[in-house]
């Protein structure tokens, strides 16, 4: 993963540098470093943790230079501390690298031979070797050809050279590169995110490309050399002012924004004065399509489980689910009426990405269910539905997750509708219910008290199970996906009906277990399966939905319900206490809640 940034200009950059590494933070934090050129060095200034600390350390020494590059680091190679933290130098060349060199290895004995010595336990390390040497007796361009052909893997490259002290390379194999363009200075970054502050002016290298960035000037190339235009794209500035506000946590907050987050993304497709939902720029017959393959990581992945029965459900295409790191290494038999669908928030999935490469390759349809339209991933895909919640800062997905099953559900529904396997009347109920939705989703959000003090209960325990069935069993997953990733607490999502095939086996004298069941089809026989967990031993906390019926099983817990809506919306509803769950396990174990250890938000590497 990693950030990488980079400045070429005639005034100070230091302090920009580390505004930007600051905002790439949730690519990676486990450490961070700056180089800079002033007085005929490169100074580097590097720690383990956060780029807050690093701040201190560059005032304290007060680090100076009109040039520089900046890396937040998740790391790969060598465990996170301030020797691994990059950038990593020579007395003449400096590198941050976001990526994985994987003949490192190889290229590390060669060079080590050669006389080489290597100072940390990176791969990025090569590099810095393989450009001086490669200096000794080629131009700087030349030099670039050739190292970049050396390396194996994905890369996104900042370069700096001593003797160049106006002069950046910038070069993207796989992992995302930016270059922006200011008054009489040059930006490099990994995504347009971290340069916002500075330009909205920015171009994309494309995979292999490289760039020379000076001051007044910035030149691309192909990976033979060969000069390449580029668009300039001028990005809204509408993202720039994103805070935590009153809030402790931007998780906290985005929980809370998701009514709105549904609204606005309700409001971009569905047309209220015609009851119509709106899927602009549909580059084929819908009734064409005859397939849907949804693949996608972690919470996106999520989204697409909740999707499959929504697509089951309503239309009489196959549908398939597949996780991205999976999806591209196996032997696909690629059909040209699937539509192939990548949902990622950060539109950056290194797996995402190359299966939907694999796709464009194979030359079959493609649509991107993103939040960065600016991203890799909407960039490639042949159809882009945004899901229009705005910047997402917490590690851990949540908005997105709603507005990720919340286009999954209008396109299925359009679909339907356009095939005919939903009548007008479904199709105007179906409306109408998603116009309630956000209304539905503010109210709910009031189960807030309830699921504070139960926190403490998760976050002690020594393990958790989620239960569910149909829908509610990827709500599961994604509600135990929620408390590991915050609480660091071992939770496992399962669907209800299979404990009895072995998990049960795990169910101790008070175990907390979630069980999810909302009073849809599946309500008695979920209610079943928790009577069996409970009479295990389980302290069952369920999640349902509002009603007058009184529930059949004794010795609940603990019980929160959701609004009422449709069955099919319902996921929406009642994944919401379960962020808030997760969110106030981790708060009571006093963890940092937006940057979970190990973690980071764009996962750029395999
Ligand atoms: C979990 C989480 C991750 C992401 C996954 C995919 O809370 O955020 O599991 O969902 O890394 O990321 P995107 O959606 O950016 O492709």
């Amino acid at each position: 993963m990693c950030g990488i940034v980079g400045i070429t200009s005639s005034k100070e950059v230091t302090s920009r540098i580390i505004g930007s590494l600051k905002k790439l933070e949730y690519r990676g934090y486990d450490s961070a470093g700056i180089a800079t050129i002033s007085e005929n060095n490169i100074n580097e200034v590097k720690c383990e943790g956060r780029v807050n600390e690093l701040e201190k350390n560059v005032n304290q020494i007060k680090l100076s230079g009109t040039i520089g590059i900046g890396h937040v680091r998740w790391a790969t190679h060598g465990k996170p501390s301030t020797i691994n933290a990059h950038p990593h130098s020579s007395e003449n060349v400096s590198v941050v690298h976001n990526g994985i060199i994987e003949n490192s290895t190889i290229l590390k004995k060669i060079l080590e031979k050669k006389g080489y010595k290597f100072k940390s336990q990176t791969d990025t390390e090569v590099i810095v070797h393989l450009v001086t040497d490669y200096l000794k007796k080629n131009n700087l361009k030349d030099t670039i050809i050739k190292v970049l052909k050396k390396l194996h893997g994905s890369f996104a490259l900042g370069i700096i050279f001593k003797d160049q002290p106006d002069l950046i390379i910038g070069a993207r194999r796989g992992s995302p590169l930016a270059v922006g363009y200011g008054p009489d200075e040059h930006y490099l970054g990994s995504d347009s995110y971290a340069l916002k502050s500075m330009t909205n002016k920015i171009s994309y290298l494309n995979d292999g490309e490289f760039c020379i960035l000076k001051k007044d000037q910035v030149e691309f190339f192909d990976s033979d050399g060969i000069k390449t235009n580029k668009e300039v794209l001028n990005l809204s500035k509408d993202e720039q002012n994103y805070e935590k506000d009153q809030y402790k946590y931007f998780m906290a907050k985005e929980i809370d924004e998701q009514p709105v987050t549904i609204k606005n993304c309700i409001n971009e497709y569905i047309d209220k004065h015609n009851n119509e939902i709106n899927i602009y720029n549909f580059p084929w017959k819908i009734t064409d399509i005859s397939s849907v393959v949804l693949i996608g990581c972690g919470t996106a992945y999520h989204s697409c489980l909740v999707a499959k029965y929504w697509f089951e459900q309503n239309t009489n295409m196959d549908v398939s689910v597949d996780i991205a790191s999976e999806f591209r290494y196996r032997k696909i038999k690629f059909k040209q009426n699937a539509l192939y669908i990548f949902v990622s928030q950060s539109g950056e999935t290194a797996d995402t990405f190359a299966a939907l490469d694999l796709c464009k390759k194979n030359e079959v349809k493609t649509c991107a269910i993103v939040n960065v339209v600016e991203s890799s991933i909407a960039r490639d895909a042949d159809l882009v539905l945004p899901i229009h919640c705005g910047p997402e800062i917490g590690v851990a997905s949540t908005k997105a997750f709603l507005g990720q099953m919340l286009v999954l559900y209008l396109l299925c529904t359009k679909i339907s509708y356009e095939q005919k396997t939903i009548s007008n009347k479904t199709y105007q109920n179906k409306i109408k219910d998603l116009l309630l939705l956000s209304k539905c989703a503010k109210e709910t959000l009031n189960t807030d008290n309830k699921i504070h003090n139960l926190g403490k209960d998760f976050a002690n325990s020594k393990g958790s199970m989620f239960l569910g069935r149909g829908y509610s069993y990827p709500i599961a997953l994604e509600g135990a996906l929620k408390l590991k990733e915050l609480a660091y607490v071992h939770a496992e999502g399962y669907p209800a009906g299979e404990m009895k095939h072995g998990p049960l086996a795990l169910i101790e004298e008070g175990m907390p277990v979630v069980v999810i069941a909302p009073r849809d089809e599946h309500y008695k026989k979920t209610i079943s399966n928790m009577q069996e967990v409970i009479s295990r031993g389980a302290k069952v906390l369920l999640i349902t939905n509002k009603s007058t019926d009184e529930i059949f099983s004794e010795n609940i817990w603990e019980q929160i319900e959701v609004e009422n809506i449709s069955n099919e919306l319902l996921p929406f509803l009642t994944t919401i206490p379960l962020q808030k769950l997760a969110y106030y396990s981790a708060l009571d174990k006093g963890f940092d809640i937006d940057k979970p250890r190990n973690l980071a938000k764009s996962v750029t590497v395999e």
